[in-house]
């Protein structure tokens, strides 16, 4: 049984800290899927939730006490009935959840639908996909809504904090992650009360030439693949303050929600709301 899951949501780091937990030698990932690759997402396809725990089970390896497993599954961030199905088959899984700039985060993914080749990410502008009225073509708004709705943080974690209670939710800022993952892993080593501490000091180190932070593995260099940490324009400041004014009530109702159950704020979500206020 898994006793952690990283749920995502995506473009928000999750490969790169699946990848950093993993030079943890008590910490053991699920084995990659045939059909999802390094995700099993299991609570999120209803296939797959169909195939039943043992078909789930059988990603994770024989393991003794020392050996904490986890998996990764960015989509269970945001897909209606995750929480439930976390809780019912995993009432005692820790589960970590990454934020950054939801702009951002929407941002990133309209880049990452341009490098696949989306069609419509490639005939129109960021901005026209993000502003689209609703009588627009059905792809433009399957793309803004991939674009937009999972950056309403708030609405989603409410639906976590329900069934998972806040102490097992654990928040990384995923800013902090891609500029200091060093702290970042240290800390959730003790978030997650993995027994043997491991300093990431000695395995992390920020790559000039990748512009992000890379692993040494057995002495060797390992950065994530080109798909992670792409290098696109920066976003125009006329999406930037759309995004900025469209999350600013989410953005709000986040900061009370990580107030009330005691979570330091990341450091974008304070200068966003300073700056907007
Ligand atoms: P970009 O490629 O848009 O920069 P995910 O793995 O959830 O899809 O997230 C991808 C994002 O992880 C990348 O988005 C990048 O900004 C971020 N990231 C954080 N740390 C990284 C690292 N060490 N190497 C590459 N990407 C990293």
């Amino acid at each position: 049984m898994p006793g952690f899951l990283v749920i995502g949501p995506q473009k928000s780091g999750s490969t790169a800290l699946h990848s950093f937990l993993q030079l943890h030698p008590n910490i053991v990932s699920s084995h990659p899927s045939r059909d999802t690759f390094e995700e099993v997402q299991f609570f999120s396809i209803a296939v797959n939730y169909k195939r039943g725990v043992d078909w789930y089970l059988e990603f994770f390896p024989a393991a003794n006490e020392s050996v904490t497993l986890f998996e990764k599954s960015a989509t269970y961030f945001d897909v209606e009935h995750v929480p439930l199905r976390v809780n019912r088959l995993l009432p005692r899984a820790d589960i970590v959840v990454i934020l950054i700039d939801p702009g951002e985060r929407a941002y990133s993914w309209y880049q990452h639908m341009r490098a696949h080749n989306d069609p419509t990410a490639l005939m129109y502008t960021f901005h026209d996909i993000i502003t689209a009225g609703a009588d627009s073509p059905r792809p433009v708004l399957s793309l803004q809504s991939r674009c937009l709705e999972p950056g309403k943080y708030v609405t989603h974690l409410e639906k976590w904090v329900t069934q998972v209670t806040a102490r097992r939710l654990i928040i990384v800022d995923g800013d902090q992650l891609k500029n200091d993952p060093v702290t970042v892993m240290n800390n959730l080593q003790s978030s997650l009360n993995i027994q043997t501490f491991f300093d990431y000091s000695n395995n992390l180190f920020f790559d000039k030439s990748k512009g992000f932070y890379c692993m040494k593995v057995r002495g060797k260099k390992k950065c994530l693949g080109k798909g992670k940490g792409r290098a696109y324009p920066p976003m125009n400041q006329t999406s930037v303050e759309w995004l900025s004014k469209y999350y600013k009530k989410f953005n709000e109702n986040l900061k009370e929600l990580l107030l009330k159950y005691g979570y330091t704020l990341p450091e974008w979500l304070t200068s966003e709301l300073s700056l907007r206020s």
